[in-house]
């Protein structure tokens, strides 16, 4: 069994974001910028968009966070965005999720730039990605893809279970996992018998936030298991939705959690907010 180390990899992605940065200041005077866009006080969604400015600093961009209160109204919301499209020193603009219920998520995302995009959760970037044409991916797919590509993990003609199908995480996995030609499943919570699927899997990718549901008897001999949940245990104990003790050993590769998919989230949105900057001003 061999762990993918995403800390190291994610370290390595920022190494070299940081150097274009360098690179950029000096030849361009350009400082790539990130606006994030957080609403309300979920305490998980605000020690992510912390993590996300730390990072952002580290390499050397300009970020602001527009922190608002629940009660804000989507008009509100839309403003800011629109203020933030519209101003040249802001070259990516990341509205943290989820958002309040009386907010109409699809409808803020689709105000974005699909410049400045760099969730990748504008429809205008999904259906770019999903033809397989140059396009902003979402963070933690595309995070998942550069681990594959790292250990050098073929996915064609791979038999691939993806455990989850959200828009920001199993939808444009799947996607991903099809353009590099392997043979996709995607489980949801309608899914009615999931070890059927998982057991015949060669890799599988779970994100749902539920810690254990991944067991030995449903992962075969020699699979590569990609754990993207993050769930906070009662005893303050930080764990994926793999049993990661028993399901390891059978695994050929197996992300760690913390350490795995998580710090690459991070990794790609530097990355993306960096090619955003580049691409600034050619029409998309
Ligand atoms: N909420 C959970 N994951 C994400 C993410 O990758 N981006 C944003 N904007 N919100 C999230």
């Amino acid at each position: 069994m061999q762990l993918i180390d995403g800390k190291s990899l994610s370290q390595k992605v920022q190494s070299s974001v940081q150097a274009e940065v360098e690179k950029l200041k000096q030849e361009k005077n350009i400082v790539p910028g990130l606006a994030v866009v957080i609403v309300g006080d979920d305490p998980a969604s605000h020690a992510y968009v912390s993590m996300k400015e730390k990072a952002c600093k580290s390499v050397g961009f300009y970020s602001i966070a527009h922190k608002m209160p629940e009660t804000i109204t989507q008009d509100e919301i839309i403003q800011i965005i629109t203020m933030m499209n519209n101003n040249p020193h802001i070259h990516g603009i990341l509205v943290q999720l989820p958002l309040p219920p009386h907010i109409d998520t699809n409808k803020i995302l689709e105000v974005i730039d699909p410049k400045k995009d760099v969730d990748g959760f504008h429809a205008y970037n999904v259906g770019r990605m999903v033809t397989n044409l140059d396009s902003f991916v979402a963070c933690t797919p595309l995070g998942v893809m550069k681990m594959f590509q790292e250990y050098n993990i073929d996915l064609q003609g791979k038999d691939v279970v993806v455990v989850g199908a959200s828009n920001i995480v199993g939808k444009p996995m799947a996607a991903l996992l099809l353009n590099a030609n392997a043979t996709v499943t995607v489980t949801h919570i309608y899914t009615k018998d999931l070890a059927s699927h998982t057991r015949n899997a060669d890799i599988i990718i779970v994100g749902v936030g539920k810690p254990n549901l991944i067991t030995e008897d449903m992962v075969k001999d020699g699979a590569i298991v990609i754990d993207i949940g993050i769930n906070r245990l009662d005893n303050g104990k930080l764990v994926g939705d793999v049993d990661f003790e028993n399901v390891s050993p059978k695994c050929s590769y197996i992300t760690p959690v913390p350490g795995g998919v998580g710090p690459m989230t991070i990794a790609m949105l530097l990355s993306n907010t960096l090619k955003a900057t580049k691409q600034f001003g050619e029409d998309i």
